[in-house]
């Protein structure tokens, strides 16, 4: 199997940006946000939905664990739990 891209704020300008090519690539990926509703657009391309919080360190190890690379952000209003 092969190792997916992790694209955190994958619903924001720039993550859903590269979700989209990398999926037009016809690579996997992983795509984190807070809400699984709005990771949908890109899941129905073929995305695997990660929701959840990346301030919770935890949810972000799972997250990451296999991936072959990842684009990460520090959001805005980053809430350490
Ligand atoms: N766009 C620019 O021109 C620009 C320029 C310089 C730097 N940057 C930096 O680049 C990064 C991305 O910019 P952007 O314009 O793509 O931002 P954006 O459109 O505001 O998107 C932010 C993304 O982060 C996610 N997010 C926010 N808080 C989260 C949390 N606690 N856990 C999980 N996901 C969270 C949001 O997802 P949900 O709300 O769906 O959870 C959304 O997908 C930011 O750090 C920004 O400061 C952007």
């Amino acid at each position: 199997m092969i190792k997916p891209f992790v694209v955190c704020g994958a619903t924001g300008n720039i993550g859903s940006r590269i979700a989209d090519i990398l999926l037009s690539t016809g690579e996997p990926v992983r795509i984190i946000g807070r809400e699984r509703a709005r990771l949908g657009p890109l899941a129905s391309k073929g995305a695997e939905s990660w929701p959840g919080d990346i301030g919770d360190t935890a949810f972000l190890e799972k997250g990451f664990s296999g991936a072959r690379g990842a684009f990460i952000l520090i959001p805005p209003r980053l809430r350490c739990l």
